[in-house]
């Protein structure tokens, strides 16, 4: 056991060693110099235009897509011009609307959002939140990424093979290091997805599987004021309760919109994107370091309100349902982008971010036809990772069999 440990730590300890050794332009020098009390008189000014309703979408503001208050885009440390070339899409003439002047305010608060978190600087077109060791296993396709998997876990010591549960010498030793092995930290040969894959750099079907919704959350009637008070809350008090609620009650949204369509993926998204924004809280140099993963955040709030589920496996069921583009309704900046006919590829990385969060899949929509451990095999399969396959069904079974 301990030969394991060690090995994950290493493989931590180089990660963060390698994570560092990037140096990248930091905007937020002058904000350090800042009082407390001062950055977040800051940050309650931006929060104002960061809910104000903007040009696009028929006036969605920024809270609508993003986290509820844009910690993920500090966090994700997108430079000043970045941030003032997409807002400036949203921007409109007007007092009521977000205008030119406000969205300084939105860059002045992600500075000091930084400042205030103590988060280290990462370069957002690299950073891939939760990739297991910061990145994937190296190697020059699927099989050679899949060959370097299967040598690092005999190396653990983990014998795969399919029918080892039915050896009972063998069987209660194995079980306990798969027990051990930490989803979240051990390497795969799968890529995540960045946090954006902006149609102004990207140009592969990528631009879909990133984390972002493409259509804004915006209930209806009363709902709308519900939702806002929701989001304030979470804002003001941002613990498992207040995200609970937020989360129950789009849940509800979600539930009347059908399975296929772009409004259901944008939904998922947005879930999916709350409950990682809330674990970023605990990430930086001057959080509480309380627990923060995606793990224990999924199970908490399930436990709270069950109907939350697991969002990020629901992203990987949308695109293993492959819809096509046509389906879809996608905007201008984003069709123009894509070739090919469906989105099946992006299902992978979204299925093991989902398997990731839930190893035991008890928070996570697996009625008989949606057998969970078949649809991830299947898709293991296809791409041709034969020793993660077996990893994950001998994991998964465990897993079950403990809870
Ligand atoms: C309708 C939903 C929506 C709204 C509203 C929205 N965004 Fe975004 N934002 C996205 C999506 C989706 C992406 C990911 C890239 C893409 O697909 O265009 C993104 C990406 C970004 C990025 C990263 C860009 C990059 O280079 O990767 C920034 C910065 C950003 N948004 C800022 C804002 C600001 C500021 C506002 C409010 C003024 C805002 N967004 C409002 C959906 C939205």
């Amino acid at each position: 056991m301990n030969v394991l440990k060690w090995i994950i730590l290493s493989l931590a300890f180089s990660a963060v060693w390698i994570g560092c050794s990037r140096t990248i332009p930091i905007e937020r020098t002058d904000y350090e110099m800042l009082s407390e009390a001062e950055l977040n008189e800051i940050i309650e000014t931006g929060l104002e235009a960061w809910r104000m309703p903007g040009a696009i979408a028929g006036g969605a503001a920024c809270v609508q897509c993003h986290s509820p208050d844009g910690i993920d885009l500090a966090k994700a440390n997108y430079s000043n011009f970045t941030v003032r070339r997409r807002g400036a899409g949203h921007a409109a003439p007007g007092i009521e609307t977000l205008n030119a002047s406000k969205l300084e305010d939105i860059v002045n608060k992600i500075r000091a959002l930084q400042v205030k978190h103590g988060f280290t600087a990462v370069d957002p077109q690299e950073w891939i939140p939760f990739q297991p060791g910061e990145l994937p296993i190296e190697g020059k396709s699927n099989q050679e990424r899949d060959a370097e998997f299967g040598r690092f876990l005999k190396d653990m010591g983990l014998i795969l093979s399919m029918d080892w549960f039915n050896k009972e010498a063998d069987t209660q030793q194995q079980a306990e290091r798969l027990t051990e092995v930490n989803l979240l930290d051990l390497p795969v040969g799968i890529r995540l997805n960045l946090w954006s894959e902006d149609p102004y750099y990207s140009s592969s079907a990528d631009i879909l599987g990133d984390w972002l919704p493409l259509n804004p959350i915006r209930p209806t009637g009363s709902g709308q004021y519900l939702f806002d008070e929701l989001q304030r809350a979470y804002t003001a008090n941002t613990g498992i309760k207040q995200l609970s609620e937020l989360l129950s009650f789009i849940s509800e949204v979600d539930f009347r919109t059908p399975a296929g369509t772009l409004d259901f993926l944008s939904y998922s998204k947005y879930k999916a994107q709350l409950i990682a924004q809330h674990s970023f809280r605990y990430t930086g140099k001057k959080s509480e370091q309380r627990s923060s993963s995606i793990d224990e955040i999924l199970s908490d709030l399930n436990r709270a309100e069950p109907e939350i589920g697991n969002p990020f496996w629901d992203i990987g069921r949308y695109f293993a349902d492959s819809p096509t583009i046509d389906e879809l309704n996608l905007p201008e900046s984003h069709l123009s982008r894509l070739s090919g006919d469906t989105f099946q590829d992006l299902a992978l990385a979204w299925l093991w971010l989902g398997w990731m969060a839930d190893p035991g899949f008890q928070f996570t929509n697996c009625e008989p036809e949606w057998d969970c451990v078949a649809i991830l095999s299947d898709q293991l399969t296809e791409h041709e990772l034969h020793f993660h396959r077996m990893f994950m069904k001998s994991k998964a079974a465990v897993e079950r069999r403990y809870q």
